[in-house]
């Protein structure tokens, strides 16, 4: 089978690149660095030519509400036009759980790049997984400050990118699968918790606080557990403290 995947050099797209490639599938990472721009549709065509199936793994630069909402939606509607012109049987999306009642933000623009997909002409399946195990450390970079990290309240069961991937690839490959699909981590955490872990390990920053970030119009949906897995998710492992023992392996 051949696929190709959208967003490969990212943190999800290069493991489901990984893999698909060990399952013994023919993949085209399609990136920027080899000429093709999903937003601005430039080289999408000729690289979906062929392709059985589409994975897209891509994510925003933006999490400005207007501008992630038009991105995920004209890269959702720049797929479906490209993927119904090369004959693709299905798209595979990896989105987020949780996101129906959010109105701003990235999740926001998720909820738009479901929608612009399920309008297409191609069947899509979505995977919609709980935050990664590696988002504790893209949110310590985020929201540190001098020697505090500044972490909303938002409560997560967190999930290893790579096992997103290999149900991801799993979901894109299988004859008769499901549309929609949840993933989690086999534990519910407090996030500022969890980043306090990685801090500790790290060695920096010294603090890690919790924060109301009334900012955000949705911290009550965080807060509440709006992004927590319903009953029907799969849960699966490696918890977050075999990850971190994986991540962080401890010094002689
Ligand atoms: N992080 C989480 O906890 C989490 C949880 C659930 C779901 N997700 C979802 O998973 C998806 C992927 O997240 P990630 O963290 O793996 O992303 P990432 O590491 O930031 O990677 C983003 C990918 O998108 C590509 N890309 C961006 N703009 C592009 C464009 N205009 N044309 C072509 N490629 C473009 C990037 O390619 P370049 O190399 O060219 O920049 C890169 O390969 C996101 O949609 C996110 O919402 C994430």
């Amino acid at each position: 089978m051949r696929i190709a995947v959208v967003g490969a050099s990212g943190r999800i797209g290069r493991e489901v690149v990984d893999v698909l490639r060990s399952r013994g599938h023919e993949v085209l990472g399609v990136t920027r660095s080899s000429g093709v721009d999903v937003y601005a549709a430039e080289g999408l065509a000729q690289a979906l030519a062929g392709a059985d199936i589409v994975v897209d793994a891509v994510n925003a630069t933006t999490t400005e509400t207007a501008a992630v909402t038009d991105f995920f939606r004209t890269v959702a509607r720049n797929v479906q036009r490209a993927a119904a012109a090369a004959g693709v049987r299905r798209i595979a999306l990896v989105s987020i759980i949780g996101i129906d009642r959010f109105t701003a933000g990235h999740y926001a623009g998720k909820l738009a790049q479901e929608h612009a997909y399920r309008e297409g002409p191609v069947p899509v399946r979505i995977l919609r997984a709980a935050q990664f195990h590696e988002f504790t450390e893209m949110m310590l970079d985020w929201t540190t400050r001098g020697d505090t990290a500044y972490v909303p309240k938002y409560r997560a069961q967190l999930v290893a990118a790579r096992t997103v991937a290999e149900k991801l690839a799993e979901m894109a490959i299988e004859d008769n699968g499901a549309e929609l699909v949840e993933i989690a981590g086999p534990h519910e955490l407090e996030l500022a918790a969890a980043v306090a872990r990685v801090a500790t390990l790290r060695g920096r920053p010294a603090r890690v606080e919790e924060i109301v970030d009334t900012d955000d119009p949705d911290h009550e949906l965080q807060a509440d557990g709006a992004l927590l897995p319903g009953h029907e998710a799969l849960l699966a492992g490696p918890t977050f403290e075999e990850w971190l023992e994986h991540k962080y392996p401890a010094r002689p």
